[in-house]
């Protein structure tokens, strides 16, 4: 760096006016172990940030139209519910990021849920499901095999179905629904597993990929602004937010778990996260870490919901977690000045697109 700046005077002296291109060109250059970064619109050293084209999918539930809009239905659909009264939407609403708003997840036969109720987007990009990544699979996530999740089997807590079948059978019994599995798959009946693959179809079509950062890795430098790029490199630099350590290229996650030393993690009986599942020592509080597109939605975050604006989360960071036992080792105390948390907010509503009012689907009878 101090051998950049010097060559960067002599430039100066030397060429005069094109300083300010020279100095622009020269601080937007970060070293990543080792690895050049160059902070320019379009430039080919982020490319690895745009999500790849394809959306990842199961061999044995590809995609299509047919089973989009299928599971489209099912997931809007409240009589998949033994109440009838809750739908996939109730927690995961298109108008709050596919999220639900609140701390711990509603629920509308009995207390909340202890964990936040995760955003949708992207999620065919992850890997694991659940904040502790009990899932292996949408579809298994849906079905709710080993856990109470999303579940179209008997105890599950969010949909309150005690006998599973009652909603499936309701759904079943359908004309509407008949036709459009004969349609999305044929030869297969209607069953949990295929409400399951429908329901899993549809939430792989929830892809974010033109965001105005996306828009600036494709070349448009007006896409974000200057404190938003500034807050990418706050974001990016290990030195600084050091972020992307976890929120990694190209979903902003790199499908890990880790303790971030939130305060509910000094609690008696606090939530164990993926250690239930791993019982390694590093594991214990750990949670996977979320993609960020469309973050800006989504409030509140954390897997506990404890951080009401993306504001608190940059706090948190800056402070370096609140309770340390257990702690990712890279989780430290942050040096920001003050501008450099305002840019990194900036730079995550840089990741979201306005709201456009959902065209929610018309239920078959
Ligand atoms: C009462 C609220 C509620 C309802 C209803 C609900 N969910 Fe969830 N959902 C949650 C919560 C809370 C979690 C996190 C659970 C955990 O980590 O243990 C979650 C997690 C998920 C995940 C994992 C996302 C990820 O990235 O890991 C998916 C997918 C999902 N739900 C889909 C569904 C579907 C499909 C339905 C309907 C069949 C549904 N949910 C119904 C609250 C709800
Ligand atoms: C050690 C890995 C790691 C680092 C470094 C890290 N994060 Fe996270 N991030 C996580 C994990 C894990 C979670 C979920 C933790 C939980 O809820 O228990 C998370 C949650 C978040 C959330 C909440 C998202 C949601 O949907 O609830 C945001 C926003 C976020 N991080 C932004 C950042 C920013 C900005 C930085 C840099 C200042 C950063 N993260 C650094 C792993 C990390």
């Amino acid at each position: 760096m101090k051998k950049n700046f010097i060559a960067l005077i002599a430039l100066m002296v030397v060429c005069g006016a094109d300083i300010a291109v020279a100095a622009n060109t020269e601080f937007n250059v970060i070293d990543i172990n080792g690895q050049q970064i160059t902070l320019e619109a379009g430039h080919p050293s982020l490319q690895h940030w745009l999500l790849p084209a394809e959306i990842p999918q199961p061999e044995n539930n590809k995609m299509s139209a047919e089973r989009v809009a299928l599971g489209e239905k099912i997931f809007f659909d409240p009589r998949l519910s033994v109440s009838g009264q809750t739908s996939c939407a109730s927690c995961h609403a298109p108008e709050r990021g596919w999220a639900d708003g609140f701390p711990g997840s509603m629920r509308l036969m009995g207390e909340r849920m202890a964990r936040n109720s995760p955003s949708l987007v992207n999620v065919a990009f992850n890997s694991l499901y659940a904040w502790d990544g009990k899932n292996p699979s949408l579809e298994d996530q849906a079905l709710g095999s080993q856990s109470m999740t999303g579940s179209l089997q008997a105890g599950s807590k969010e949909q309150g179905i005690t006998d599973a079948n009652l909603g499936v059978e309701r759904i079943r019994k359908l004309a509407g629904y008949q036709d459009a599995f004969a349609k999305a798959y044929s030869g297969e009946t209607v069953s949990k597993e295929t409400i399951a693959k429908a329901i899993a179809s549809f939430e792989r079509s929830l892809v974010s990929r033109d965001t105005p950062f996306d828009r600036w890795l494709r070349g448009d430098a007006a896409a974000m602004t200057p404190p938003q790029v500034n807050g990418f490199r706050v974001f990016l630099d290990p030195t600084k937010g050091n972020c992307a350590t976890c929120h990694s290229a190209p979903n902003f996650s790199d499908n890990g778990f880790h303790n971030i030393g939130l305060k509910q993690w000094g609690e008696p009986n606090a939530d164990v996260g993926r250690f239930k599942l791993k019982a390694v020592a590093a594991m214990k509080g750990a949670f996977r870490t979320p993609p960020l597109r469309e973050v800006g939605h989504s409030a509140p975050y954390f897997h506990d919901g404890s951080a009401a604006r993306l504001q608190d989360v940059v706090d948190h960071y800056v402070r370096g977690g609140d309770v340390r036992s257990n702690l990712s080792p890279n989780l430290k105390p942050l040096s920001l000045t003050d501008q450099e948390r305002a840019d990194l907010v900036s730079f995550m509503q840089a990741l979201s697109t306005p709201y456009v009012p959902y065209d929610f689907p018309r239920l078959p009878r």
